[in-house]
């Protein structure tokens, strides 16, 4: 099958697509790399660097593929700073899904597979269940939960397959280090590298539960498969136990043998405290399972992260910088005025 992969370069799409080369698929992959690195893109996958925002160029690289399948992994993923980079956020996930998704129907694609996020939840209680409502809470979750009911609606008018995952917390090799607002197993080892404090948002008993991508790949390549069981199923995946943001960041210290200093800054705003999820539906209908856990894949992602090195950290402005993002989001000029000015090192 021609299998198209948006988000190539990220994290997952790099693994995603590898595996479904192994698994004897032609790939074609479309990123802009602006949160990815082309060295994540597997040798033989046909990548294509686009800006999925620019409708007319991503409908003419979609028509002329003609997938079968489409995964779609392209995102700004940064829930923390979805409300201080809304337009950003909304253009990588909304307005670049619908770009993909109309030249894809109309090329007559057979299944697509949606990476959406436990984002849709909001701050319901967990764990969430996939029979809860879409209650976002941030700008992220309103992307991934219009993202997921235009699936369902078009797919119904238009008669194609689809399978919506909800990933959450998934960690391991390739991850950026490098981007200060998201990934935060990759951000606590890149300052331990570069010998910087810990940063921890409140008292640090946030509870989530981590997956890492060598237990979770397998569940995402079973999403794309052609099978009739799947078709219209939301499936969360991710880890079956969760901890708290301590004891993560107790486990990624004691990986490196580090003394750290660990500070606490103020609540991130509209931060979900208890977001993990059920995970039975992804055993029963996926076969996920938990071959390696969070213990031995923060193993290995330490092995890689210190083969890599201390990253820089991406300089980036917010679009609406304000006093209640952190501190450490905004540049000098910008906590003193909340207004404009270049980010510094966090
Ligand atoms: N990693 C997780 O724990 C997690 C959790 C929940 C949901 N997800 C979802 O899974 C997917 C993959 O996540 P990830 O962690 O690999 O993220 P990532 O940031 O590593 O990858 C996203 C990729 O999308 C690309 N991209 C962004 N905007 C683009 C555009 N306009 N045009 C083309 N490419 C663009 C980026 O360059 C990047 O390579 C995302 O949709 C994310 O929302 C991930």
């Amino acid at each position: 099958m021609r299998v198209l992969v948006t988000g190539v370069a990220g994290f997952m799409g790099g693994h995603v697509a590898q595996g479904l080369m192994s698994a004897g698929h032609e790939v074609v992959g479309l990123d802009d790399l602006s949160g990815g690195f082309e060295e994540n893109v597997p040798p033989g996958v046909d990548l294509r660097v686009i800006d999925l925002r620019d409708g007319e160029e991503t409908e003419a690289v979609v028509v002329e593929q003609a997938p079968d399948i489409l995964c779609h992994l392209a995102a700004n993923a940064r829930e923390g700073a979805s409300q201080f980079q809304p337009r950003d956020v909304c253009g990588r996930n909304l307005m670049a899904y619908a770009n993909v998704l109309v030249p894809a129907i109309r090329s007559g694609v057979k299944k697509v597979v949606l990476y959406s996020s436990m984002a849709v939840y909001g701050d319901q209680e967990a764990p969430f269940d996939e029979n809860m409502p879409r209650r976002p809470a941030d700008v992220y979750g309103v992307n991934k939960t219009a993202m997921e009911e235009i699936t369902e609606i078009l797919a119904d008018v238009h008669e194609f397959m689809y399978t919506i995952i909800r990933p959450h917390n998934v960690f391991g090799e390739r991850q950026s280090l490098s981007d200060p607002f998201r990934n935060v197993v990759g951000i606590f080892m890149n300052r331990i590298m570069r010998g910087e404090p810990l940063y921890v948002y409140g008292d640090g008993d946030q509870k989530r539960a981590f997956s890492y991508i060598g237990d979770s790949l397998p569940a995402f390549l079973r999403a794309a498969e052609l099978s009739p069981e799947l078709d219209r199923q939301i499936v969360n995946v991710g880890g079956k136990e969760p901890v708290t943001i301590n004891e993560l960041l107790r486990m990624v210290a004691a990986e490196f043998g580090a003394d750290v200093d660990v500070v606490h800054l103020p609540d991130r705003p509209r931060e979900v405290k208890k977001a993990y999820c059920t995970w039975q539906k992804s055993e029963d209908l996926l076969g996920y399972e938990e071959r390696f856990g969070l213990a031995e894949g923060i193993r290995r992602m330490a092995e890689w992260a210190r083969a890599k090195g201390p990253q820089p950290w991406r300089d980036e402005r917010l679009e609406l910088p304000s006093a209640k993002a952190p501190h450490i989001w905004l540049t000098e000029d910008e906590r003193e005025e909340g207004s404009s000015g270049r980010r510094s090192q966090p």
